[in-house]
């Protein structure tokens, strides 16, 4: 038997899937939040290729990333092209801003996608190798923290809508071109003398990404001494993470500075965040998002200020409230009882549908107990019931499956009953 790829996993209609986390109408549920939040806020929707060329990833995102080094699933196309299934959205949508000229026609674009990313990462809880994003870019001439502070009330609003709570804020700048180089330096001086005590990725970060050092679990006990980036940010970043602060306290939204949230890509500048959940476990982080400005330069684009995040949808799945219905369920399960009921159900079921009803019938003439059996099973409110003997008698019987009570209608009652319903 031929299953799915390790770490990759099947999202699935409720009645054939017990695990709540691979529900597809929670993800369904998900996202309805927040197109709603993106439409309130005035976010337009962007769809980018699921695949790009390699190299945006690797100047975007940054050569010596986990992410770019280590996890991404690349191939040479038979014409010698390098190409790379999406590990994360902002590089393509950045990409998508500059070849589309979108600078042109707005000073601010307000973006937001919902779709796959691909790491290959080992998986755990909450962490696969396909998994699914939902995020939002804010471009254009304006860096101003009130943006910040504007996505990150939605998010909230997004998070309070869904009934998700026990969450933390995190907040840190990661400073700039002009004071990141100094903090590097003083870095690489205090971590020096350590680097013996360090574990191996440490000692490879040192070297590459230095930085990185400071997201390190299992040294954190180790580097919780040194300098923090904060102590040695320019004037202007400084200023800017104060005004950042301010706007959040100015809209009552609680957080955490936390000088050691460095983000896992190179883009960022500034202002860094995450939201994480006390109920997740080791993969906590249910988003995470920041500053890029000077990210569509990289790209080859005009000088931009860029600002934006991105969920973790199967994480949020995952701290869902249990009790959720699926909206999606049929309302109406049609059994039939003979061929010409079969004939009469469906014609009846075409006309239901048109009014709008969700309806469902079987097409394999069975006993009405199996029948009720998969109306159960598709958790169906009402069943139907024709049977020869009741259409000659002009009569339906409709059983409500909660209570088990059976009524006797005509069908013009019943088309009526629905419509009221709606
Ligand atoms: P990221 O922190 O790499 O940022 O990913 C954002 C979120 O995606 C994470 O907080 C997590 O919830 C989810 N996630 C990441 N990897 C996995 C995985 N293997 N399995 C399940 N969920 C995962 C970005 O991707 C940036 N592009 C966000 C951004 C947008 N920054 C600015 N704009």
């Amino acid at each position: 038997m031929i299953k799915t790829v390790k770490y990759t996993r099947d999202i699935l209609p409720e009645e054939f899937t017990n695990d709540l986390s691979a529900q597809s109408h929670r993800f369904q549920h998900v996202e309805a939040v927040a197109r709603e939040a993106f439409r309130r806020y005035g976010y337009r929707e962007i769809r980018t290729p699921i695949f790009e060329h390699t190299e945006l990833f690797a100047r975007g995102v940054g050569q010596e990333t986990d992410i770019v080094s280590k996890e991404m699933y690349s191939w040479t196309d038979v014409n010698n092209d390098r190409l790379t299934l999406r590990p994360e959205n902002t590089a393509p949508v950045i990409r998508s801003y500059i070849e589309h000229k979108m600078w042109a026609s707005s000073d601010l674009v307000k973006l937001f996608y919902i779709g796959p990313m691909f790491r290959r990462e080992r998986g755990q809880k909450g962490r696969f190798r396909q998994f699914y994003q939902i995020g939002v870019e804010v471009l254009g001439k304006s860096d101003n923290p009130a943006i910040e502070a504007e996505v990150i009330e939605m998010i909230y609003w997004i998070l309070d809508e869904l009934k998700i709570s026990d969450t933390e804020l995190l907040v840190n700048s990661v400073g700039c071109p002009a004071c990141r180089p100094q903090f590097n330096e003083t870095l690489r001086r205090e971590l020096a003398p350590l680097l013996r005590e360090l574990c191996a990725d440490c000692n490879r970060r040192y070297e590459t990404n230095i930085l990185r050092v400071l997201d390190c679990k299992q040294d954190a006990e180790r580097t919780a001494q040194l300098t923090p980036i904060l102590d040695l940010l320019c004037r202007e970043c400084n200023l800017h993470f104060l005004q950042f602060r301010s706007y959040l306290d100015h809209k009552g939204i609680p957080y955490r500075v936390e000088p050691r949230l460095v983000r896992g890509l190179d883009y960022y500048t500034r202002t860094a965040f995450e939201v994480t959940s006390r109920t997740l476990g080791a993969q906590s982080a249910l988003l995470g998002g920041g500053r890029y400005d000077g990210l569509s330069e990289t790209l080859g684009g005009p000088p931009t200020k860029g600002f934006g995040f991105a969920l973790g949808l199967d994480r949020f799945v995952m701290s869902l409230p249990h009790d959720l219905a699926d909206p999606s369920r049929p309302e109406l399960y049609i059994a039939y009882l003979g061929e010409r009921a079969f004939a009469y159900a469906m014609t009846l079921i075409s006309k239901l549908r048109r009014q709008g009803i969700a309806c469902v019938m079987d097409f394999e003439q069975r006993s009405l107990r199996s029948a009720m059996k998969l109306a159960d099973k598709l958790k169906v409110a009402k069943v139907l019931i024709v049977g020869d003997n009741e259409l000659d008698q002009g009569q339906l019987i409709l059983r409500d499956m909660r209570s088990g009570e059976q009524q006797l209608l005509t069908e013009d009652e019943l088309l009526r009953f629905f419509h009221g319903q709606k």
